[in-house]
């Protein structure tokens, strides 16, 4: 079995489509040559094509109709973040293995699965990660998104599925926090990701992080760029914005708890100093 590159037959299939990566990748995915069909428990109400279907991966009926005739899966439909584990069960893992034994039955050759960056999230941040350091996830959610990753691992050596692990970053438009420096993933960067996962020739299974090409990255891109991803955006093109903006906010805080604890103690706001120019050196400021 493989997928290649987008030809005839190229249909690929976006569970979750009509979420947060869902709708980046409807936007940028069709200009490498992909055609969508969309699947989500929830109407799509800005689909931008008929291919679409309206139900949970839970439901066999459902997965098998929106499985028929694809080349490929992209598997996002999942809660993506810590919740009830009644919640995590149905929607991440067995959501996850229906999906890929759905594919296996009918014949679907490549399934790109999304994880995330919680599965290594206690892992040393002050070395580069790389995909074959041990798992170590930060969360009930994290471990689901292992177990994901696990059982692609088994899909590919025991039935030679194709199949591809991105561990998503920051899946924001632009970046808004410190952190979001080394973790940014850009809308267009993130299609280039997915295509390139789709398309690698080769592949029989990797993992890859799902970042831009940030200069204070501290996962390893090199299994990505191995299957082609050439990514185009840079995080630290808002580094002095950020780092600005959070040295604003420090001093705020330190400020603000400055003041709680004077009022703790029972001290009341901090007295005014004399007025400028009564007494201290020149150009003294408190
Ligand atoms: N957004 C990020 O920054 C980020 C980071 C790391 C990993 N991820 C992963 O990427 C994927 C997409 O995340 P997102 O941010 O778009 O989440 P989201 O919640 O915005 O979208 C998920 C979509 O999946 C659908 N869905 C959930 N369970 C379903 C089911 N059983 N059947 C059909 N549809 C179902 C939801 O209705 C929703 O539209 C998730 O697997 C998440 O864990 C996202």
């Amino acid at each position: 079995m493989t997928a290649g590159g987008p030809g005839p037959g190229r249909t690929v299939l976006l569970t979750g489509a009509g979420g947060q990566v869902g709708r980046r990748l409807r936007r940028h995915l069709p200009g490498y040559g992909w055609r969508l069909r969309l699947l989500d428990q929830r109407p799509i109400p800005d689909a931008e094509t008929d291919d679409c279907l309206v139900g949970s991966v839970l439901d066999d009926d459902t997965l098998r109709a929106a499985v028929s005739g694809v080349r490929a899966i992209v598997h996002l439909a999942a809660i993506p973040g810590e919740a009830p584990w009644p919640d995590l069960l149905s929607n991440n893992l067995d959501a996850t293995f229906r999906v890929f034994e759905t594919a296996r039955r009918a014949g679907v050759a490549r399934v790109v699965f999304a994880s995330t960056n919680h599965v290594i999230g206690f892992s040393d941040r002050d070395r580069m990660t790389g995909p074959d350091d041990p798992v170590r996830p930060d969360s009930f959610y994290a471990a689901t998104k292992a177990f994901g990753e696990a059982l692609a691992r088994f899909y590919a050596d025991e039935y030679g599925m194709e199949m591809a692990c991105i561990r998503l970053g920051s899946c924001v438009e632009r970046p808004t926090i410190v952190g979001h420096l080394a973790t940014w993933l850009s809308a267009r960067d993130e299609a280039a990701l997915v295509h390139a996962c789709l398309s690698a020739p080769d592949l029989q299974f990797a993992t890859v992080f799902g970042i831009s090409d940030n200069t204070r990255a501290r996962w390893d891109l090199e299994s990505a760029r191995r299957l082609g991803y050439r990514p185009r955006d840079n995080a630290e093109e808002y580094a002095e914005e950020l780092l600005e903006a959070a040295r604003h906010d420090d001093r705020a805080a330190r400020a603000s708890g400055f003041r709680e604890a004077r009022k703790e103690l029972g001290l009341g706001p901090v007295p005014r100093g004399p007025a400028q120019g009564d007494i201290g050196a020149p150009g003294c400021r408190s």
